[in-house]
């Protein structure tokens, strides 16, 4: 038996009726090519990328910072969503009743097909001005070397959430309504050491959702879920997704 095969009550919820929610992490862009958080991949030209995702580090320095995103959109661009991606939105297409909340700001649950995503963490391809608010899509890989300006003059800076700053509201509130309903929470490719998305689990948990953890590695959330398939996403949410009747395209 391997290690991360699907319980028969994992295959059950699966298959049976009752809202799924998918909470994603840094993880499941690993098999794409994008370094997580606090793996190997370490530090951006000697500085320590937390350092650099702070309002007050785009203050003192907005080229470092601005250089920083921008390094960081050219490699989403160039990475293809994988098998855990599609198999999320495979699973969302055959049931209906599926929603990704992710962490993730780089845009490839989109990307595999999943229609509506809760970010809670925004995005890498939206632009607000740090003088009026306002925000704008941007596809675009590259926007050269300097943060551009708003209308208004001022800076336009990443659409994420940075260190120290709230999460978007309605994003956080949908994601805290997801977690209460769902019947089943796959939390895939997270460290789980991040609040608030951390507790999301521990909510559906005690509303009555079985939890299930993918990944490789144990997290502090591991003692407190009702399954661990721990391998990695790629492999392990098509094998759930088939499992629920989803036509999978594996090829990332
Ligand atoms: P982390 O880097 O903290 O954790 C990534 C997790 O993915 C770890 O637990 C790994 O074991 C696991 N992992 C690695 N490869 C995997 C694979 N192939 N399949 C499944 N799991 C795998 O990333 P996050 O939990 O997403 O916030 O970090 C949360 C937040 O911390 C980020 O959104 C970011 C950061 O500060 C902001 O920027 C606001």
């Amino acid at each position: 038996m391997d290690a991360f095969r699907p319980s028969d009550a994992l295959v059950a919820l699966l298959r049976g009726p009752g809202p799924i929610l998918a909470l994603t992490g840094a993880g499941v862009s690993a098999e794409s090519g994008l370094a997580t958080f606090r793996g190997p991949g370490g530090l951006w030209e000697g500085h320590d990328p937390a350092a650099l995702a702070t309002p007050e580090a785009f203050a003192r320095d907005p080229l470092l910072v601005w250089r920083f995103y921008a390094w960081r959109r050219a490699r989403a661009a160039e990475a293809r969503p994988n098998a855990g991606h599609l198999a999320l939105a495979a699973l969302e297409r055959a049931r209906g009743d599926v929603r990704v909340v992710t962490q993730n700001v780089d845009g490839l649950h989109e990307r595999a097909g999943s229609p509506s995503v809760v970010r809670l963490h925004g995005s890498l391809w939206t632009l607000r001005c740090v003088g009026d608010g306002t925000e704008k899509e941007d596809f675009r890989a590259d926007l050269g070397a300097l943060p551009p300006r708003c209308g208004c003059g001022a800076f336009l800076r990443p659409g994420v959430v940075w260190f120290g700053e709230a999460l978007p509201e309605r994003e956080i509130r949908e994601a805290f309504d997801l977690a209460r309903r769902a019947r089943l929470v796959l939390v895939a490719g997270t460290s789980s050491l991040v609040q608030p998305a951390a507790s999301l689990p521990r909510i559906a948990r005690d509303a009555g959702a079985y939890v299930v953890e993918v990944n490789p590695d144990e997290t502090p959330l591991s003692a407190s879920v009702d399954e661990r398939l721990a391998g990695p996403s790629g492999a392990v949410l098509p094998r759930l997704a088939e499992a629920a009747g989803a036509a999978v395209d594996r090829t990332g």
